[in-house]
């Protein structure tokens, strides 16, 4: 039986970013951390790969600021977030007139980033069109900005993200081979928060803190041994962003001064004691709550939940919630989750 966790117990910080902190004690972890300390000086390319939630652009963060572009521009770009033709613009910029709206000359990411450190999050997302710009951005450090016709130099270090397996992207033509050979000449893998379970007791500890600051309340004292042994248990498909979301969530509704194994909503976990509906029932405080306000926190953060762990794939997202796509499509909009 684990021990009762205190909140204001031991908790091992690796590492403070301009992105949060990085906790945890397990030897992956800190592998990975000595892999960013002997990468930082250096300024090639770094793939970091990793499922959803496990810390991506927290150790992107963590390279920038070990590298001697610390005290330089640290710029992000999802490749995913937009069609084809503003990705282009969005990162290589556009000249005045380049097409219907650009009424002015417009820096880009690439610019925007000059000296420091430019992060392509969801890599894999890249449109094809766009994979051969950048691939010549990569070997040459040069790139046009939209509509003009001047090459520009660049002094950037470019680390990318995903969550794919950009191994099956080639073999399936969705992703250029010589893109991935350029971009993987160091990867670092981030593992999964099921197979560093060491770090998950300093983790609650870190969340809870955080949540406790957040949510105003500081009368929770920790977590009972049962809560620990279930947070343990749990496979945390959405790793540690959906450890964040648990512990937020409990903070928020649990009764206190412990948080039980009822206060966690987990879902289906690896013991297989708890149902997929089985969600949680928080114990009424003896003051009472306003159910309809607790209620709406509760559904969106399950909603910003299943949208995040699918990508914001709305047809997966609606899946894991049990409901149809409209009416996720309208909650979204109704509670302004985005
Ligand atoms: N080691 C850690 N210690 C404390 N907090 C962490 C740690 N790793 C990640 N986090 C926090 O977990 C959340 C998810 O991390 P991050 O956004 O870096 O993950 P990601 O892999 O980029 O996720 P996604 O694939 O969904 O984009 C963030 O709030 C981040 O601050
Ligand atoms: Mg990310």
């Amino acid at each position: 039986m684990t021990q009762q966790t205190q909140v204001n117990g031991e908790c091992t910080t690796l590492r403070s970013t301009s992105r949060g902190e990085i906790v945890g004690r397990s030897a992956k972890l800190r592998a990975v951390m000595d892999t960013v300390d002997r990468v930082a000086k250096s300024s090639c390319n770094v793939l970091i790969s990793g499922e959803s939630g496990t810390g991506k652009e927290s150790i992107v963060a963590a390279l920038h600021d070990a590298s001697r572009r610390s005290s330089m521009p640290f710029v992000t770009l999802n490749c995913g977030a937009l069609p084809e033709a503003l990705m282009e613009s969005e990162l290589f910029g556009h000249s005045r007139g380049a097409f219907t709206g650009a009424h002015a000359t417009r820096q880009g990411r690439v610019a925007q980033a000059e000296g420091g450190t430019l992060f392509l999050d969801e890599i894999g997302e890249l449109p094809l069109g766009l994979q051969a710009k950048l691939l010549r951005l990569l070997q040459q450090r040069e790139y046009t900005p939209v509509g003009d016709n001047r090459t520009l130099k660049c002094d950037i270090r470019i680390v990318a993200a995903t969550n794919r397996n950009l191994v099956e992207e080639v073999a399936r033509g969705t992703f250029r081979e010589d893109l991935f050979y350029r971009l993987n000449v160091i990867e670092i893998a981030l593992p999964a928060l099921r197979d560093r379970t060491e770090d998950v007791a300093d983790l609650v500890a870190h969340f809870c803190k955080l949540a406790m600051a957040m949510a105003g309340r500081d009368d929770i004292a920790g977590f009972a041994p049962d809560a620990i042994d279930a947070l343990l248990e749990h496979d945390w498909p959405g790793n540690i962003r959906e450890l964040e979301n648990t512990i937020q969530r409990a903070v928020l509704l649990a009764p206190g001064p412990t948080i039980g194994c009822s206060d966690l909503p987990l879902g289906a976990s690896r013991g297989g004691q708890r149902g997929a509906s089985a969600g949680s029932v928080a114990a009424l405080p003896d003051e009472g709550i306003n159910l309809r306000e607790v209620m709406e926190e509760y559904e969106s953060t399950l909603v910003r939940q299943a949208l995040e762990r699918t990508k914001w794939n709305k047809n997966q997202a609606a899946k894991l919630l049990g409901m149809n796509r409209t009416t996720l499509v309208e909650m979204v909009k109704r509670k302004r989750i985005g």
